[in-house]
């Protein structure tokens, strides 16, 4: 597990275009799987930016960690926060953007986006594998869209399942632990000082702490960086 920590959320969001840019050129990736949150959006919004002709948009193929069930052009879609932010902006090629249909039956679309990832993407372990897996972290300890209150769905046999929003009762798309763990390197993008608590539960691994969803990212291939800013990083030995 390595931790990066930067003065703020825009300098994450540089320190990973840099290393979203090396690992194009020298590890090849090519398959990246996004989440949602305001943390993403500042590093869309630099990569539009400043990284639209140094890297290999036309190569990209770009994924989804979780969804709300709701329509593209909803305020909350990830999908549409990412097309404004991010897509619009760079020579992605349309069929290389495999999004949730928020749109449509939850069930329906955890079977469709499970197949999706097994027919798009290679096998390892038995398990669809992604090259990069870009994740947030709740302050109540939720990554991708898989909550505390129903931790026991990080541990589905499914590559993709439909949780609930604890609050909100809002249906979620989520990718499982299973295809999470099984990329080659997963990234936590972590800010705020709202983090700070939970991240050092989760580091120190005090009470309670294997019951949060985040600290059960493990990826196999050992590969697991937290980019933190320094809020988020406060309470961290
Ligand atoms: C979502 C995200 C979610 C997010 C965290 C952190 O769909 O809401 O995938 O898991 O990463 O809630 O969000 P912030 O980056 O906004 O703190």
């Amino acid at each position: 597990m390595e931790i990066e920590i930067y003065n703020s959320k825009t300098d994450v969001a540089a320190a990973l275009s840099k290393h979203l840019e090396s690992w194009c050129r020298d590890k090849g990736f090519r398959t990246v799987a996004l989440s949602g949150g305001s943390t993403p959006r500042v590093w869309f919004d630099l990569l539009a930016a400043r990284y639209s002709q140094s890297l290999p948009w036309e190569k990209l193929s770009f994924y989804w960690g979780d969804e709300r069930c709701v329509p593209p052009q909803d305020p909350e879609s990830n999908y549409g926060m990412t097309r404004k932010h991010l897509l619009d902006h760079v020579p992605v090629r349309a069929d290389h953007v495999f999004r949730i249909h928020g749109e449509d039956a939850p069930e329906a679309e955890a079977i469709r986006y499970s197949r999706i990832l097994e027919d798009t993407l290679p096998q390892k372990n038995g398990l669809p594998q992604l090259d990069l897996v870009i994740l947030g972290m709740g302050d109540d300890g939720h990554t991708a869209s898989i909550f505390p209150h129903e931790v026991s769905l990080w541990d589905s046999p499914e590559n993709c399942v439909v949780a609930t929003h604890p609050e909100t009762g809002q249906k979620r798309i989520s990718l499982t632990g299973g295809v999470i763990n099984n990329a080659k390197q997963v990234v936590f993008m972590v800010t705020g000082a709202n983090k700070a608590s939970r991240l050092n539960q989760i580091h120190q691994q005090t009470s309670g702490h294997q019951n949060l969803p985040a600290s059960r990212v493990a990826p196999v291939s050992g590969r697991l960086i937290w980019m933190l800013d320094e809020a988020a990083a406060a309470e961290l030995p």
